[in-house]
């Protein structure tokens, strides 16, 4: 994410790559079309912006994501441009090993993959239901919206559940959740800048309160909030800090991500009425794969950032150190060379899991077991209880590069 403050500088240059991804509507009308042009002109592209480049295949997007690094090196302090007070720091983004290895060892304790299969359960109930209130609200002669009814709540109610955050307490957590995905954007505009850090200041010290009245009841509760609280290895433990940082990434990834694969995702099976209708056929055999094809074809998170320290051979290119490298996940997942056909959806592509929209490396997204348990569960049911799903009216966009989804898609349950 440190990558792209350097950009803001680099897109006043006219016909550098980066301008591309940075300005205009290009990138959100076709952003694959896009990173298509890129990949032509090589598999690692230099700005004119000195320091600055651009991945655009998987090789090199997984080689840097794997050998770089998040922060400046230890003892030294980054560039200006490249430093920005985000409210997601101190966190394990920003964070390289070792200190990414200790907190990560920490917050994997309270984030489990068990205490994610704890939530299968209600992961179904909450579907249901939500889907139930849609049907309802469709027999009452009203709109359904599957952005509004289906995809934002569904993860918003299962961190929430998670982590122990009482429903009734949510009032302000769909503007923090905006903020928050600005805050990954590459270009931030002075006034977008002051959004985000009220925001930040705001959710700080509502998640400070919550620990707080943990520490006082003096029971840190059996939840994710409670676990992390708890967690400890040898007498090593999060600080305060850290809890908070954490605590947001967590909310925040639980807010903004699984939102946009449900969306994206629903809308793309729309546009394929034969690939909806595998998985509508047979949810238990074909929804697993079909989320994954679903990550890859259209993916939540569309870039990252890594900085070089030192010289280094990417994957057959060769990048000077100091360089910062937009790593384009979304042009990773459409490479010719890894997936047959790359433009084609498929649910049934054998090695759709190949795709790197969690990333890869030590930052793997730590909550890709509970995104794809959202997804799944939301797709098998919607799909095979209304196999005649239609869209009634335009999706509309999503207005940020780094974070692709939908504001709404208007939708017909039954025909
Ligand atoms: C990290 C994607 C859902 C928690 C990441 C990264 C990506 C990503 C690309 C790594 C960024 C980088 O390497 O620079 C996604 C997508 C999701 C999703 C596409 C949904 C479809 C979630 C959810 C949670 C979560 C639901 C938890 C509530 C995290 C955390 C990290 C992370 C804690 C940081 C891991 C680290 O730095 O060690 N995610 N994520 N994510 N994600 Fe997710």
């Amino acid at each position: 994410h440190l990558a792209y403050t350097a950009v803001r500088t680099a897109m006043r240059v006219t016909g550098d790559p980066t301008s591309r991804l940075l300005e205009g509507q290009e990138l959100l009308r076709d952003p694959y079309a896009v990173y298509a042009d890129l990949r032509a002109r090589g598999p690692l592209l230099t700005s004119r912006f000195p320091g600055l480049a651009v991945s655009t295949t998987h090789a090199v997007a997984d080689a840097a994501l794997r050998d770089l690094h998040v922060g400046a090196p230890s003892g030294t302090e980054l560039p200006p441009h490249l430093r920005w007070d985000s409210p997601l720091s101190p966190s394990l983004l920003d964070t390289d090993p070792p200190g990414h290895t200790r907190i990560r060892r920490l917050v994997a304790q309270a984030f489990t993959p068990r205490a994610t299969m704890r939530m299968e359960e209600q992961a179904e109930v909450i579907t249901a239901e939500l889907i139930d209130a849609a049907e309802a609200k469709e027999r009452a002669g009203g709109q359904v919206d599957l952005i509004a009814d289906l995809a934002a709540p569904l993860p918003i109610r299962m961190i929430c559940s998670m982590l122990g955050i009482p429903e009734g307490r949510t009032d302000r957590f769909t503007e923090w959740g905006s903020a928050l995905a600005l805050s990954l954007e590459p270009v931030r505009p002075p006034e977008m800048q002051r959004r985000i850090q009220t925001a930040g200041a705001e959710v700080r010290a509502f998640i400070t309160g919550l620990f707080e009245e943990r520490r006082q009841a003096g029971d840190p509760g059996e939840d994710v909030l409670g676990r992390l609280l708890a967690a400890r290895d040898g007498e090593d433990r999060l600080t305060d800090d850290e809890l908070v940082a954490t605590t947001i990434l967590l909310l925040g990834a639980g807010f903004e991500t699984t939102v946009n694969l449900i969306g994206s995702g629903t809308l793309a099976l729309l546009r394929h009425p034969e690939q909806l209708r595998i998985v509508a056929e047979d949810p238990d055999n074909t929804v697993g794969n079909a989320v994954e094809e679903l990550l890859r074809y259209d993916s939540p998170v569309q870039m990252t950032g890594r900085l070089a320290w030192e010289n280094t051979d990417l994957a057959g290119s060769t990048l000077p150190g100091g360089t910062s490298v937009m790593v384009l996940l979304g042009a990773a997942n459409r490479d010719p060379d890894v997936f047959e056909k790359p433009d084609v959806l498929d649910v049934t592509r054998p090695n759709a899991k190949a795709h790197l929209a969690f990333s890869s490396g030590v930052h793997h997204c730590l909550g890709a077991p509970l995104a794809r348990l959202e997804a799944q569960t939301a797709f098998a049911q919607l799909l095979s209880r209304f196999p005649d799903l239609r869209q009634t009216g335009p999706a509309r966009r999503r207005t940020t590069r780094v974070l692709r989804g939908l504001e709404t898609l208007p939708v017909r349950l039954r025909p």
